[in-house]
């Protein structure tokens, strides 16, 4: 590991570094009384993994064991490595090291507040979506198993896929300035899925709730969300079929 600074020159012409490939990672650790810095990493793609998760794994392993990053899964099912690679939200388990250049650039997801290093604090995120009652509401009271159509079942399909990793609502802009008060694409989207579950008695209540100038009504459809989700999920859509519901309901 090394320390980045402007002079410091890397020579790429050398044939052993032409499997080399160098990880640059926004670093801040709060109980060091110094500003944000960037590490730079030499990986060689021969000897690691080939995803980006497995560069970050390998340098905490061998050259660094102070950097600090979420991961579970290595799956792309737990939602815990999202960060900014490259300029885009992503999760770094899914995102090939051979997709990308010579020098990789790393942030945390932009406009969280930084726990340390790649580390943001999702507590207000979470929360948010504890606010949506994400969970079935059905007043039957069965005890029976809640069957759907095929046809019901289908409407779940580009919803239940969500694995909160927030790359979304980390990219928009009007949750950026709104996140005390605005959901969000993630939470939103999520939101949509209870509304549009048959076997749920709760939609009025849940439509009501969002119903709300900035909650719901702060999306501007500028699709940053839609563009960013590493699953390819569209909440920018689910969005506007709930602002579509509030008004034929
Ligand atoms: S919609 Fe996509 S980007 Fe947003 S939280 Fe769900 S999986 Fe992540
Ligand atoms: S469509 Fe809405 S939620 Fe998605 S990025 Fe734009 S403003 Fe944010
Ligand atoms: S480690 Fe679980 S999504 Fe990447």
């Amino acid at each position: 590991m090394f320390l980045y600074r402007k002079s410091q020159k890397i020579n790429l012409s050398n044939n052993k570094l032409i499997h080399h490939k160098y990880i640059r990672v926004y670093r801040w650790n709060p109980h060091l009384q110094q500003k944000p810095w960037f590490s730079i990493y030499p990986i060689s793609t021969k000897n690691c993994g080939p995803m980006l998760l497995d560069a970050l794994i390998q340098i905490k392993s061998l050259q660094d064991s102070t950097l600090t990053f979420r991961r579970s899964c290595r799956e792309g099912i737990c939602g815990s490595c999202s960060m900014n690679i490259d300029g885009t939200n992503s999760l770094a388990c899914l995102k090939p090291l051979s997709n990308e250049g010579k020098f990789i650039t790393v942030y945390p997801l932009p406009h969280m507040y930084v726990i340390k290093d790649l580390v943001v604090d999702l507590t207000n995120f979470y929360s948010q979506y504890k606010s949506i009652k994400p969970w079935l509401v059905n007043k039957t009271n069965s005890i029976k198993e809640l069957l759907q159509s095929k046809k019901d079942r289908m409407e779940l399909d580009g919803l239940y896929e969500c694995i909160l990793c927030a790359c979304c609502s980390a990219s928009c802009p009007s949750y950026w300035w709104n996140q005390e008060t605005y959901l969000g694409p993630a939470i939103l989207l999520q939101a949509y899925k209870w509304i549009v579950d048959s076997r749920d008695h709760m939609t009025a209540e849940r439509l009501n709730f969002l119903n709300h100038k900035i909650r719901l009504f702060r999306c501007h459809t500028i699709m940053n969300c839609s563009k960013t989700c590493p699953k390819n999920l569209n909440p920018g859509k689910a969005i506007s079929n709930i602002k579509q519901n509030i008004l034929h309901h």
